[in-house]
């Protein structure tokens, strides 16, 4: 891994994993980090990298061919990590095209340009042949698998059944990267990680949204019955894992990536207002998300015994750093509820 081309790297795992990367690989002598900046995209989450020699950034679409191509020629990346998505299920029930033109056509856009610079016969249409060394990965979500009832782990074998245009967004671009590994030999690899907190998260999502309402003492607004359970795992061990899929990953293999942390989206709720000093009235039961998929839960028994991960952080001791650093960067925050977040948040909650 030397050159590496890193999509989405402004986002909240882009950048962490930015941030895991370089200060955990020796070897890395060029990190490429392409993101559109979005509204979900923010600089401000890499100030700490910005003059670091091995690091560039670039703004730029992923569905921009020419670009994608020109990166591809100029810096000659053996490793892509593909983070770059439309990633929130609520914008995706009410603006679904782009989910699919980001999250599908970008992917395959990126898949393609890979294809052609790392064949080592791209004419020939028949040969598997790749360059050494080097690896394509994408970055999706346990979401693909759809909803669990009470009981029951999603596997890499889950037959895929997704649920919102975002997950479907996300299936579609997992069966395209495998049709990438089985018509053409291409060495690629996908994660399905369940769901991450910790900090640079926008506040679009659950932690972060409630963190800062909580914060300024406005209604934390719990979906329906805040019974639905999700499995929660700190960004830094869903970094972690993703390196070891790149060191040690079976070419054409899925990971599932989790931390066995199922909780009730009330009890973090809870336990997020009790850590922060604050009272449970602010607490408001509203209007559930459509076709809200009540559970999620991953068996990562594959990416455990096989490649040797697990996490790092125990779930309360992520949740503490996590608050924590809301908490002493409410400069951060402030910047990113500025703008373009308020009206989404009227258009959200009002
Ligand atoms: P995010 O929304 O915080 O960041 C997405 C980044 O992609 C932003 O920086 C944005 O500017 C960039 N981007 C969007 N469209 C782009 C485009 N067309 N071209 C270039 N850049 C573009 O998302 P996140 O939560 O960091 O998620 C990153 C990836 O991980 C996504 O693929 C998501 O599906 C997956 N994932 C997320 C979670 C989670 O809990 N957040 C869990 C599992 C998997
Ligand atoms: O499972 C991985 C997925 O986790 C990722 O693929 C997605 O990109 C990421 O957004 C996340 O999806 P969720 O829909 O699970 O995350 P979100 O933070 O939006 O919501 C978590 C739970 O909290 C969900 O059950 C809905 C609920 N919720 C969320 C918000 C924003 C509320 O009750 N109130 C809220 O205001």
């Amino acid at each position: 891994m030397k050159a590496m081309l890193v999509t989405g790297g402004a986002g909240f795992i882009g950048s962490n994993f930015i941030h895991y990367i370089l200060s955990h690989d020796s070897e890395i002598s060029l990190l490429v980090n392409l993101d559109l900046l979005t509204y979900a995209g923010n600089l401000d989450n890499l100030k700490t990298v910005e003059n670091d020699p091995r690091y560039h950034f670039v703004k730029g679409d992923i569905r921009d061919k020419d670009l994608v191509e020109k990166l591809f020629a100029e810096y000659n990346f053996d490793t892509v990590v593909h983070f770059a998505a439309e990633s929130h299920v609520d914008r995706s029930i009410t603006e679904p095209e782009v989910f699919l033109t980001t999250n599908v056509v970008g992917t395959q856009t990126l898949l393609d340009t890979a294809k052609r610079h790392w064949k080592v016969d791209p004419e020939d249409k028949y040969s598997r042949e790749f360059r050494p060394g080097v690896r394509y990965l994408q970055v999706s979500t346990d979401e693909v698998y759809g909803a669990l009832g009470a009981t029951g782990l999603f596997t890499e074998q889950t037959p895929l059944s997704p649920n919102s245009p975002y997950s479907a967004s996300k299936a579609g671009a997992d069966l395209i990267v495998r049709a990438y590994h089985e018509t053409y030999g291409m060495p690629v690899n996908i994660t399905r990680c369940s769901n991450n907190y910790g900090p640079y998260q926008f506040p679009e999502k659950l932690i972060p949204l409630m963190i800062h309402n909580a914060q300024i003492g406005k209604p934390l607004p719990v979906y329906g019955d805040g019974m639905q359970i999700r499995d929660w795992l700190y960004v830094e061990d869903h970094c972690s894992a993703i390196y070891t899929v790149l060191k040690k990953g079976v070419p054409g293999e899925i990971y599932n990536i989790g931390g066995n942390n199922e909780k009730a989206n009330i009890e973090i709720v809870k336990l997020l207002l009790h850590t922060m000093g604050k009272g449970e009235e602010l607490i408001t039961y509203v209007k559930d998300r459509p076709g809200h998929d009540r559970r999620y839960a991953i068996d990562n028994t594959k990416i455990t015994t096989q490649l040797g991960w697990k996490p790092a952080y125990r779930f309360e001791e992520g949740m503490q750093k996590t608050i924590e650093w809301y908490l002493n960067n409410q400069k951060w925050m402030e910047r990113v509820v500025s703008g373009e977040y308020v009206k989404f948040y009227e258009r959200m909650y009002s």
